[in-house]
């Protein structure tokens, strides 16, 4: 059988879980992809660290250059990070003819315009599913799965470190700080870890998702972005009482006046199966016009769960390597020449409803003041609960679900309602959706 000699930039979380699967189960890659498979040539930073893989028989530098420069070398792997150096060595190994397979949705969000029309002149591949909800083949779902369907809307926790955050908040009313550190611990998290929970992960994930579900050119820039860092214990117990989970949510959905782009943690009803994804489990729900509302779910981080998505885009490369470029998948789902610029609709465009905590003082009069408020803006309340002020406080808590309006109009209600005398700190928004 004959060989095919992948170089990997990186040897990490996910590039040693790469290693790893790639030994384990050689034979059963090789009967997949009719060649075997053989990692040649890795860089690493510090070439002393111990690894959780076995890098005996790989040529080892410190230099990724030497990797994506290495003849031999057939497909460039990166699993470095970044969108610095990984991008002029993406596009260094597309100057050479060489295939592509990367991890990094930041590279691909940020750069990923560029990236694929130089691999389209090059008649080269690059492959991204690891970007995107770690192993969950999400990318070839919604690319080659659902091409038949007009998607309407997708909606995904798409971040494993934030879910997994959330979770144990919830569960176990453990610290933000220390299951952040145990995510970092288990490989989950971002080498910066405000990227997952401020969302940024989250917003270049849907950008990459955005763009294969409606055929538009990738546009990071103009995601609204919002992290999980406000939540408290708090507000998870409000939303349980009132039937809702809050997870952090990547959200897109086309409109007659745009596609909605946005990442902001939201309330969703607890019967929604997407509503009991716990821990680092990732899942996305697409609704498309033929087959209605689909739902993908699986680990959305770690060595192993990554790695699997990696070599499967490893495989569909060696596949497809001598195949006429006409007969490849496009990057973005859609004919490079059919990609349409789409707008992205303005945050305070946004339709959704809201759950608002305001904490007020506890006499009479506020209520009528606050309901006057939303009231004048044409907001009507679906729900609404006052809690009893904690001993010796005189502020009580007041949560209300309102109905769907624009996110302009509660920008301007929020501003009103915290302005007045009797209403203490910024009111607490979260905005929710029924998912149906
Ligand atoms: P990681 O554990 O920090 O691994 C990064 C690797 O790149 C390390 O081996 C590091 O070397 C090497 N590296 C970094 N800069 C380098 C440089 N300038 N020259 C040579 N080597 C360099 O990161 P990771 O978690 O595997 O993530 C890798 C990529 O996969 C990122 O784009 C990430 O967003 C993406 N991803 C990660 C996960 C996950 O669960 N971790 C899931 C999906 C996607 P040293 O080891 O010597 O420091
Ligand atoms: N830091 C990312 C997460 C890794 O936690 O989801 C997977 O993309």
């Amino acid at each position: 059988m004959s060989q095919v000699k992948i170089g990997l930039l990186g040897l990490g979380t996910v590039g040693g879980g790469t290693v790893n699967i790639l030994k384990r189960n050689a034979e059963e890659i090789s009967r997949r992809a009719g060649r075997e498979i053989t990692v040649v040539h890795a860089a690493a930073r510090d070439l002393n660290k111990p690894r959780i893989c076995d890098t005996s028989g790989i040529k080892l530098t410190t230099n990724p250059l030497d990797v994506v420069n290495d003849p031999e070398v057939q497909i460039v792997v990166e699993l470095m990070g970044g969108d610095g150096l990984a991008r002029e060595l993406v596009l260094s190994a597309i100057a050479q003819g060489k295939h592509v397979v990367t991890a990094n949705k930041a590279l691909i969000a940020k750069h990923g315009n560029a990236i694929f029309a130089a691999a389209e002149a090059k008649g080269v591949t690059v492959a991204y599913e690891a970007a995107v909800a770690g192993g969950i083949p999400i990318i070839k779902a919604v690319r080659e799965g659902l091409s038949a369907n007009r998607i309407e809307w997708l909606a995904g926790i798409i971040n494993g470190t934030g879910n997994f955050i959330l979770t144990e908040m919830r569960d176990n009313g453990t610290d933000f700080g220390d299951v952040l550190a145990e995510a970092q611990r288990l490989g989950y998290a971002e080498a910066d870890p405000t990227f997952d929970v401020e969302g940024i992960d989250a917003a270049h994930k849907l950008t990459i998702l955005a763009s294969i579900a409606f055929g538009m050119p990738l546009q990071f820039d103009k995601a609204y972005t919002e992290g999980i860092t406000k939540i408290t214990r708090e507000d998870v117990e409000c939303a349980e009482k009132l039937g809702y989970r809050i997870k952090h949510l990547g959200i897109s959905r086309r409109t007659d006046k745009g596609v909605e782009l946005r990442v902001h943690p939201t309330l969703i009803p607890e019967r929604r199966l997407i509503a009991n994804v716990d821990g680092v489990m990732n899942a996305v729900l697409v609704q498309g016009d033929a087959v209605g509302p689909t739902l993908y779910y699986g680990p959305g981080a770690g060595a192993e769960p990554t790695a699997s998505a990696v070599i499967a885009d490893v495989i569909d490369v060696v596949r497809t390597m001598d195949a006429p470029v006409e007969s490849r998948i496009p990057h973005l789902a859609f004919q490079s020449s059919a990609i349409r610029d789409i707008d992205i609709l303005d945050m305070g465009e946004v339709e959704t409803s809201y759950y608002l905590r305001i904490s007020a003082a506890d006499r009479p009069g506020v209520l009528a003041e606050l309901t006057q408020i939303l009231g004048d803006r044409g907001i009507s309340i679906e729900a609404m609960i006052q809690q009893e002020p904690a001993e010796g406080e005189r502020n009580a808590n007041i949560i209300m679900l309102t109905h769907k309006v624009q996110e302009k109009r509660m920008n301007d209600a929020i501003n009103a309602i915290e302005s007045l005398e009797a209403i203490t700190g910024e009111v607490m928004r979260i905005r929710m959706e029924s998912l149906g």
